[in-house]
């Protein structure tokens, strides 16, 4: 464990066995919901890599994994509005069933920007699955079909989510002490 990364954490939000047992059900009621199909994931670099590699054993579905990264954030605490593909799909998706895995939607920016992009692929559905979600941050409407955590408007890091890509490392989700982050 990295000590001095932790020493910037105010609290724990979720330990990691709280992590895996939410993950557990996510996984369970995706099995359910798509018995009999196969799915696609794509993971959204790169803060869901994480989170995509616990889901993805948790499926017992036929699926394939692929990955795009945009840019949204910087290193910064809030959304630029700006997205821009980075990386974008090596799968083919038109007819397929697709569940987008994200760890947090915030303002709603990028995924409304990448559902679109992706509605117009053709694919057979397209469904969100994120981790987290701020509800009382967004601006931008976003349907989403799978969600582990709703939270308040924490800064948190680890599992993947990272502050100045720091942080991604923890094996919990923490929240960041504002000294971090805040400017003097
Ligand atoms: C985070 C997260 C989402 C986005 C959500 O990514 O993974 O992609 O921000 O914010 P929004 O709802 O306000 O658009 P970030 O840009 O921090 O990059 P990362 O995945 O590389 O950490």
């Amino acid at each position: 464990m990295n000590t001095k990364l932790e020493q910037d954490i105010e609290r724990v939000l979720f330990t990691e066995e709280e992590l895996r047992q939410r993950v557990a059900q996510l996984g369970a009621q995706i099995n359910a919901d798509y018995a009999g199909r196969s799915l696609i994931l794509i993971g959204v670099l790169r803060g869901s890599f994480i989170f995509v590699a616990d889901l993805v054993r948790q499926l017992s579905l036929p699926c394939t994994v692929d990955f795009m990264a945009v840019s949204s954030y910087g290193a910064g605490t809030t959304s630029s509005g700006q997205v821009r593909i980075v990386k974008d799909l090596s799968e083919d998706i038109a007819g397929r069933d697709v569940l987008v895995v994200e760890d947090i939607l915030d303002t709603g920016h990028t995924l409304s920007h990448l559902l679109r992009y992706l509605e117009g692929k053709q694919a057979a559905s397209v469904r969100l699955c994120t981790l987290l979600d701020k509800p009382s941050r967004r601006t931008q409407p976003v349907e989403v079909q799978y969600c582990g955590f709703s939270i308040p408007d924490y800064f948190v890091v680890g599992y993947g989510l990272d502050y100045a890509e720091q942080y991604r490392s923890l094996p919990y989700i923490g929240v960041l002490k504002p000294c971090v982050y805040e400017k003097p």
